[in-house]
């Protein structure tokens, strides 16, 4: 209780109010009247172990990194106006005292992971102290510059940059590398000058632009996913839009190596001809382009066996049923479904084929009158496992209608499945019902 509210109001004011908060915390408890002497706060007679356990609570988690995830149904609730950095966080508790000081530069794990917004004088102090007290443990690059004033566009690029300098310094040491920015400019060309295989422990990547971008073969971000597709190391990755316009699927043997794939706008048919060259994918998250007319029509449907996929996470398109009739998914146990049509007919004839059963089902931002499919869906054999339901009708785009009134589909469900609307709930749920399988 105390360290919670510790927790948050540290981590919210400027750090010249730091010190002296932490002396008046240790002179009060948090019902008011004082009741120990600096010399006695307990805060200062916690062992190392816990104070680093605590320290490692700092700051938020960065959504950037939770991918794949789908923005719009998978949304983290995220006040970006008062985003409390992990990194800055850490620095900031260097400077309450001297204790505090030798247990987080002595302390490994907290310096791991480096997040940041647009760049500025705190954030470089924080990526030097994580290169140099992580103790050559991997580490994490989580960028996300969404600068929404175009008069900084430049001095934030130009920072971007030499960030990124300091970063291609260490390309050897980061784990994970994600970056989530408005315009890509020149800030990637200190990775691009790289050579060959120089990231050599990387594990996760997305590279997210808001630009609206044609790639060609010259496209910076081309050509990173190409330096990156040359690590064998790589399992995780978010592509932006269209990834078949730089994952040459004949010709890239790491496909077969990813486990959690993300992407933006793709085909039916081009999701299904990568998906074959995917056969450990665990987690999959795919943005489905409408159908077009000249889009080919599978006659009799490919067969994608996918034997790990535990969830499958779709948006877009309202008609799916060439994904659903071509996959094999024995192991999947979670479906979560956005502004599409609930197909419960081809969804049903996939987990049976499968002889799957799923755990949790999301139904998100549906746009189409469907409650008998739902309901027909829900009472189908393969969701008598079901756990956890997510129904959220509320969409996020302004123009779509959300003054739907959402059915009531306990009715059609067993008594011990949960309901929830809001995306985190729901994953807690999950991840406590999936780590007692
Ligand atoms: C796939 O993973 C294995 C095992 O880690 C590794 O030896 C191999 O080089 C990887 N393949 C590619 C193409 O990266």
């Amino acid at each position: 209780m105390v360290i919670l509210h510790f927790k948050s109001t540290l981590l919210t004011i400027p750090s010249i109010c730091v010190s002296s908060f932490a002396c008046s915390f240790s002179c009060y408890s948090s019902s008011g009247p004082p009741v120990l002497h600096w010399h006695q706060s307990f805060i200062h007679r916690l062992p190392t172990e816990l104070l680093c356990c605590i320290f490692l609570m700092c700051g938020e988690p960065s959504p950037v990194a939770s991918y794949p995830r789908d923005d719009h149904m998978h949304r983290a609730d995220v006040d970006w106006n008062h985003f409390c950095q992990y990194s800055r966080s850490a620095v900031l508790l260097g400077r309450v005292c001297s204790r505090w000081f030798t247990v987080t530069r002595g302390f490994p794990r907290l310096w791991t992971v480096f997040d940041v917004g647009a760049p500025f004088g705190l954030d470089f102090v924080a990526l030097q102290l994580c290169l140099r007290h992580s103790a050559n443990l991997p580490l994490s690059l989580r960028i996300r510059d969404y600068t929404s004033l175009p008069s900084e566009n430049d001095l934030v690029s130009k920072l971007l940059k030499h960030l990124m300098c300091i970063v291609a310094n260490h390309a050897g040491r980061w784990e994970e590398i994600s970056l989530h920015v408005l315009a890509v400019k020149d800030i990637l060309d200190p990775l691009l000058a790289l050579p060959h295989g120089a990231f050599s422990c990387l594990a996760r990547a997305s590279l997210i632009t808001e630009e609206r971008r044609q790639p060609t073969s010259d496209d910076p971000i081309v050509l990173l996913w190409k330096a990156f597709h040359s690590q064998p190391s790589l399992r995780v990755v978010e592509w932006p839009d269209i990834p078949l316009n730089f994952v040459d699927l004949g010709n890239d043997p790491l496909l077969k190596n990813l486990t959690h794939l993300g992407m933006g706008a793709v085909a039916q048919h081009d999701l299904l001809s990568l998906l074959r060259h995917c056969p450990l994918v665990q987690v999959l998250q795919a943005s489905i382009l409408h159908r077009s007319s000249n889009e080919i029509t599978l006659r009799s449907p490919l067969t994608v066996r996918l034997r790990r996929l535990r969830q499958l996470i779709l948006t877009g398109s309202d008609d799916m049923t060439a994904i659903y009739s071509s996959l094999v998914v024995p192991a999947l146990r979670r479906l979560d479904l956005s502004t599409t049509k609930v197909q419960h007919e081809a969804i049903i004839d996939m987990l049976t084929r499968s002889t799957a059963h799923l755990v949790m089902l999301t139904l998100h931002c549906s746009t189409y009158e469907h409650r008998d499919n739902i309901a027909a869906l829900l009472q189908d054999q393969s969701l008598q496992q079901l756990k956890i339901l997510r129904y959220d009708i509320r969409t996020v785009f302004p123009n779509w209608r959300t003054d739907d009134a959402s059915y009531d589909l306990s009715p059609f469900t067993s008594p011990g499945v949960e309901f929830f609307i809001d995306w985190q709930d729901a994953e807690d749920a999950y991840k406590t019902v999936t780590s007692s399988l």
